[in-house]
């Protein structure tokens, strides 16, 4: 298992390019399923999860290809109803599947997500959705069973929460719905506008993706198409902490700012310096960092995925920071392991009070998940000696070519093949 080599310390200057949304690519490339005709999508970033989702439509029979443009994946027939728990269990975004499948083949099994590495994931609203549109759902022995006893007919589905996940599934299920179909509640996040536009370039009618009210007209007449991925906003988010916690100056270029505006306001509050360039978005840090209180949300509030960073941040802030996770119940798993680090923070529920602005120290620590694993590679930029980070291919899931990128912008960092 590769491992990362850290030496704090170095103020990071230079030009970052953000690759394409992780989380943009995995539900457009479970939408390929629902058309029997190619879907070319460029602008995938090259990270492992978006491999294992590629996989994933490979084994229900669609054709990948790669060129130097895109890749295109071509589902003319399915061949299988079922994913296994073998793949499901690595990521849960193959849950993105099963609306497809069943609106493709009338019938769909799909291992339910294992693990609960950051709290319970149900797939309830997933569920209740299906339901809405007339599928038969039932949870038997670990698997997401679906069926249709005639197609799916267009409702109105109000989501109980505004989930990322159930929005896009009620979303891609309504496309082959009779009739119309309205999702209230629906998450705003910009992946799911980036999902609705890919599904509209594919022949899907759609209206108000990225509001809480997307209307969906169904029976779609599918075509060939092309669809260029939004950046990645959680990429370019994690970035910005990386200047601003080393005190240096990044141009993350590509990066859109209009995605980032709960997090740029947070970063501000702290005592950065945003603004927007030609290309992408600025970040730097000459001041003192100041504390912060904070809690995540659904889009537009702060997203979950930068929790974490933040909170390597807020350790060498002068003063205690606040920080409320409401998203997921427990996402605190990098909190141990900033500690290691010399963080001070305690725990109280969903709540972590850091005492910021001491010092930082490079020692052997672990990673646990995407985002928990990058906040303790950011903490090691500022800390005082070396850091081992292990578990680097939690890292890998969704970040394209971290320790190349950084070391680019100057930081010391090194992979070491395991
Ligand atoms: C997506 C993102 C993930 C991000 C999360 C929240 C992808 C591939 N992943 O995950 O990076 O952290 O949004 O921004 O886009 N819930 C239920 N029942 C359900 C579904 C969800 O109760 O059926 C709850 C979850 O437990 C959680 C909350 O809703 O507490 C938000 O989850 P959701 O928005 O669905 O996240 P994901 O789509 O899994």
């Amino acid at each position: 298992m590769d491992k990362l080599r850290i030496v704090g310390g170095k103020r990071l200057q230079g030009a970052v390019s953000i690759a394409g949304a992780k989380n943009s690519a995995l539900p457009q490339i479970a939408a390929s399923l629902l058309s029997p005709f190619p879907l070319e999508l460029t602008n995938l970033p090259v990270v492992t999860d978006v491999q294992a989702m590629l996989n994933v439509v490979g084994a229900q029979g669609a054709v990948v290809s790669r060129s130097a443009q895109g890749t295109t994946i071509e589902a003319r027939a399915l061949l299988t109803v079922d994913t296994t728990y073998e793949t499901v269990r690595k990521m849960r975004a193959t849950v993105l599947v099963l609306a497809p499948l069943l609106a493709r083949n009338g019938q769909a099994r799909v291992s339910m997500p294992g693990g609960c590495a950051i709290g319970a994931r149900p797939v309830d609203l997933h569920v209740k959705a299906l339901q809405a549109l007339g599928a038969h759902v039932e949870i038997d022995r670990g698997v997401i069973a679906a069926s249709l006893k005639s197609g799916l007919r267009g409702a109105r589905i109000v989501l109980g929460a505004p989930s990322v996940g159930a929005t896009a599934t009620a979303l891609m299920a309504a496309t082959y719905a009779k009739g119309e179909t309205e999702i209230l509640n629906a998450a705003r996040e910009p992946e799911l506008a980036d999902l609705a536009a890919c599904l509209t370039a594919m022949g899907a009618e759609i209206e108000g993706a990225g509001t809480h009210r997307i209307l969906i007209n169904g029976e779609t007449s599918w075509r060939a198409a092309s669809h260029h991925s939004i950046p990645d906003r959680i990429e370019a988010g994690t970035y910005a902490v990386a200047a601003a916690i080393t005190g240096g100056q990044l141009e993350l270029t590509n990066a859109r700012l209009e995605h980032l505006a709960s997090a740029v306001q947070i970063l501000e509050m702290m005592g950065v310096n945003v603004w927007p360039s030609d290309r992408g978005i600025v970040i730097s840090r000459d001041g003192a960092l100041r504390p912060v209180d904070l809690t995540t949300e659904p889009y537009p509030g702060f997203p979950t995925d930068l929790q974490a960073q933040i909170m390597a941040l807020a350790t060498c802030a002068n003063g205690a920071s606040l920080i409320r996770e409401a998203v997921f119940e427990s996402r605190f798993m990098h909190v141990p392991e900033l500690c290691r680090l010399g963080a001070d923070i305690t725990l109280k529920g969903t709540s972590a009070l850091v005492r910021g602005g001491g010092k930082l120290y490079g020692t052997e620590v672990m990673a646990t998940d995407l985002r928990a694993s990058v906040s303790l590679i950011l903490a090691a930029l500022v800390a005082e000696g070396e850091t081992i980070v292990n578990r680097v291919y939690h890292l890998d899931r969704g970040y394209e070519q971290l320790d190349r990128k950084l070391r680019q912008c100057g930081a010391d960092i090194e992979r070491l093949k395991g």
